[in-house]
């Protein structure tokens, strides 16, 4: 088993989207920088997706400008086409040199409906359009990561044939991307269907091309974490406090909360670099942003055991 996992922290992006509150610019700084001086060393922060689609992430630019840094720390920022690489090209250059590591993420669906609700396209229309995304920002010196949306189910289609989600993949690596992250969209996938789809993509790809991004939708997201542990996988997404979920995909609730997420890969003696103390503070902080209680089980026992004066076990 492999002892150091990365905890891919994408709440300030993919929790935030969710949110009809809006959270103002200097909150999500805020609520970056807890995350950052957690320990997570690589976070999603915000997207340069359409203004009009994700209101909650208009201010993209603001908050590239003004990341907080930190050692051995990469953002990444999802960007859906070549606008959203001209916008973030931009607002690294307005930042100036000097700020911290800032990548990109293309995502599509392996349903088509789903991508059309989430990109108006169909799927091989925006593979097409990732050529001009992925190589000019490889170009620029950013990585690429690419993500697969309802890898385990579908809310328009219901089951997606998982030979659907080895062709996309396969299609984002060999764009360029990276690495590719396996997307539960809906919370549907058990253990079986994380073991079936890496024995097909493990054929083609290694185990640190591939990420897996879970909800907990269903209850379902460590033990597929664990699924993917026992394949070798290394990386694994989450999203402090459990915030978030897809827009365009009706009861997406319930992103794999990190704390949850760091709970269980310490206790079994993995390595994430995630300082526990200030961990539970980011996810105090992230409450306190959105106005109301976050499901993470773990965040909760900690703060009723606080409460109690009981000690942490
Ligand atoms: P569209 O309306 O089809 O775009 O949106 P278009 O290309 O036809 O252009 C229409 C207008 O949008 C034009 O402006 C463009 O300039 C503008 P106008 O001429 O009308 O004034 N536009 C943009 N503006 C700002 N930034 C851009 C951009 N692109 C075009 N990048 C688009 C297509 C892809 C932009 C839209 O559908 C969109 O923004 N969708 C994003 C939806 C989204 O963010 N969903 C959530 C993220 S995915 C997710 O959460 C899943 C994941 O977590 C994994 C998992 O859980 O499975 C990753
Ligand atoms: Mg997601």
């Amino acid at each position: 088993m492999a002892t150091r996992i990365t905890v891919y922290e994408v709440g300030p992006r993919d929790g935030l989207q969710n949110e009809a509150r809006q959270v103002p610019t200097p909150g999500k700084l805020e609520l970056l920088a807890a995350l950052a001086g957690a320990g997570l060393s690589r976070i999603e922060a915000t997207s340069f997706v359409s203004p009009r689609w994700i209101p909650q992430l208009a201010d993209a630019g603001e908050v590239v400008a003004a990341l907080p840094g930190g050692a051995g720390l990469a953002y990444a920022v999802l960007v859906p086409n070549d606008k959203g690489l001209a916008r973030l090209l931009d607002a690294l250059a307005r930042r100036g040199a000097g700020g911290p590591r800032v990548d990109a993420a293309v995502f599509l669906s392996a349903s088509e409906s789903h991508n059309r609700k989430n990109v108006n396209k169909g799927v091989a229309e925006t593979l097409a359009a990732f050529e001009a995304v992925v190589g000019p920002a490889r170009e620029r010196g950013l990585r690429v990561r690419g993500y697969v949306s309802t890898a385990f189910g579908c809310p328009y289609e219901g089951k997606v044939d998982p030979a659907r989600v080895v062709a996309v993949a396969g299609a984002l690596l060999a764009l360029g991307c990276e690495q590719v992250s396996l997307g539960d969209t809906i919370g549907v996938g058990t253990p079986n269907q994380v073991r079936r789809l890496l024995e097909l993509l493990l054929g083609k790809a290694r185990p640190e091309q591939i990420a897996l991004h879970m909800h907990d939708t269903r209850g379902t997201a460590l033990a597929n974490v664990l699924a993917g542990l026992e394949g070798g996988i290394t990386t694994f997404d989450s999203s402090i406090g459990g915030l978030g979920g897809c827009p365009y995909a009706p009861g997406a609730s319930g992103n794999l909360a990190t704390e949850d997420l760091v709970y269980m890969l310490h206790g079994m003696g993995y390595e994430t670099g995630v300082d526990w103390g200030r961990l539970v503070a980011a996810g105090e902080r992230a409450e306190a942003l959105v106005g109301r209680t976050l499901p993470s089980k773990a965040l909760r026992a900690e703060l009723a055991s606080r409460a109690l004066g009981a000690p942490t076990c």
